[in-house]
């Protein structure tokens, strides 16, 4: 079936298919068509064009009323899957606790551990949707899922099961990662839990291909670089490539290991030095910046700007989770990246867009505007720029958004 949507004002993100992700100077250009028309053809980009160019015959007819298309954002951190919530913290942190007080505490990620340990996976998974929904209808169209509230075997594989259901049921692209290494689980000392994690958990979700990436919060307080080298090790062994959270609390060696394991990405890097942006130079490792944990959190901004400058790419994510950033909100996000790490729209969007679906092993077929890509976008109120997009930076846009060529409301 052929859907054409036409009187567009900007058809914005349009890319060649060579280009996987954009770095340096490139992240300046997000290519636009004005007055334009879009083709789908069963859920896959089939052409697009000026209002000059004579529009296709189709079998359904969308009238975009002169707002804007945009591909789809791209969500390559998330932590959706959880249980319940953490105000209580967010009132400890107001009162003066910073996030590492309350994790040595025993709270953070643990508590969310308790909490998950007490919640059925129906409940889990209900929970987890309605996230899910809300990012959906913000304009989110691909969404990377990590596990790391179980802490124990039998609870890891209790979330990535909720992930893989949720992979099957939701009409948004969902990739899953193990986080084993997110915390030591409260029944272990550390050496016991590296062990479990590398002996047991590993093999055991290999086994059952639960997972795409594997990830390690290394981390001052968390994991070593040694211990996340181990453990990336073993996750290689069963084709989970690396996409870890390094530098968020410390500069602690989190990229080089992660550039040493061949990591998708390396994401946080609230912390990160110059000589760890020269790491980056020459790999396939994207630097994905946070930086709706570091406005929740009130801590310093990742320096994407810097990246940008040395001519290397960035993405950005939510981190959506219950502890450093509940929200899932990418349009947000891009308007942090423009008013807190000083990137140009242009930049920030395509930081959401193609290089976040890069950051997710996803950007051959999302992430931009380009024949046969999958048919992700949304369609905005009529607005006077692409600028307007991070500037209204509450204003609710997004009109209509479509997932495979498909209405989704
Ligand atoms: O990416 N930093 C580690 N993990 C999450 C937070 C998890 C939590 O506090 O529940 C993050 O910010
Ligand atoms: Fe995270």
């Amino acid at each position: 079936m052929l859907t054409l949507i036409n009187n567009i004002s900007t058809l914005a993100g349009i890319t060649r298919h060579d280009e996987l992700r954009l770095q340096g100077g490139s992240m300046r250009e997000l290519r636009r068509i004005d007055d334009a028309w879009l083709l789908i053809d069963n859920g896959r980009i089939a052409g697009f064009g000026s209002k000059d160019e004579p529009q296709p015959q189709a079998d359904v007819v969308i009238d975009a009323r002169g707002g804007c298309v945009l591909p789809s954002w791209c969500d390559p951190h998330t932590h959706i899957v959880y249980a319940g919530s953490r105000e209580g913290e967010f009132v400890d942190k107001i009162k003066g606790l910073s996030y590492a007080e309350i994790a040595k505490r025993g709270g953070g990620i643990l508590n969310s551990a308790d909490l998950l340990h007490c919640t059925d996976e129906d409940t889990l998974y209900r929970q987890a949707m309605t996230r899910a929904r809300e990012m959906i209808l913000k304009g989110t169209g691909c969404i990377e899922i990590k596990s790391g509230y179980g802490l124990n075997t039998e609870d890891e594989l209790k979330m990535l099961r909720v992930i893989r259901r949720m992979k099957e049921s939701l009409p948004v692209r969902v990739v899953s990662t193990f986080l084993g290494a997110h915390a030591v689980g409260r029944q272990y000392s550390q050496p016991e839990y590296v062990d479990l994690l590398v002996s047991e958990m590993i093999p055991e979700v290999g086994r059952q291909q639960l997972a795409d990436f594997i990830d390690v919060f290394c981390d001052k307080g968390f994991f070593t670089p040694a211990e996340t080298a181990r453990i990336l090790e073993a996750g290689a062994k069963w084709g989970m490539r690396p996409k870890i959270h390094a530098d968020e609390l410390a500069s602690s060696g989190g990229v080089e290991v992660g550039v040493a394991h061949n990591a998708l990405s390396v994401d946080h890097l609230e912390s990160m030095t110059i000589e760890e942006i020269e790491l980056l130079r020459g790999t396939g490792t994207m630097p994905t910046a946070l930086p709706g944990t570091s406005f929740f959190l009130n801590m310093p901004f990742a320096p994407a700007r810097t990246i940008i400058d040395s001519g290397l790419g960035v993405a950005v994510a939510s981190d959506y989770n219950p502890g450093s950033t509940p929200s899932g909100d990418m349009k947000f996000i891009v308007s942090l990246a423009c008013i807190k790490m000083k990137l140009l729209p242009e930049e920030a969007i395509n930081a959401a867009t193609l290089n976040a679906a890069y950051a997710m092993g996803l950007s051959e077929s999302y992430g931009s505007i380009a024949v046969g890509k999958v048919a992700n976008f949304f369609i905005t109120q009529p607005i006077p720029s692409l600028s307007f997009i991070p500037y209204a930076y509450t204003s609710p846009i997004i009109s209509r958004v479509f997932l495979a060529g498909v209405e989704y409301n």
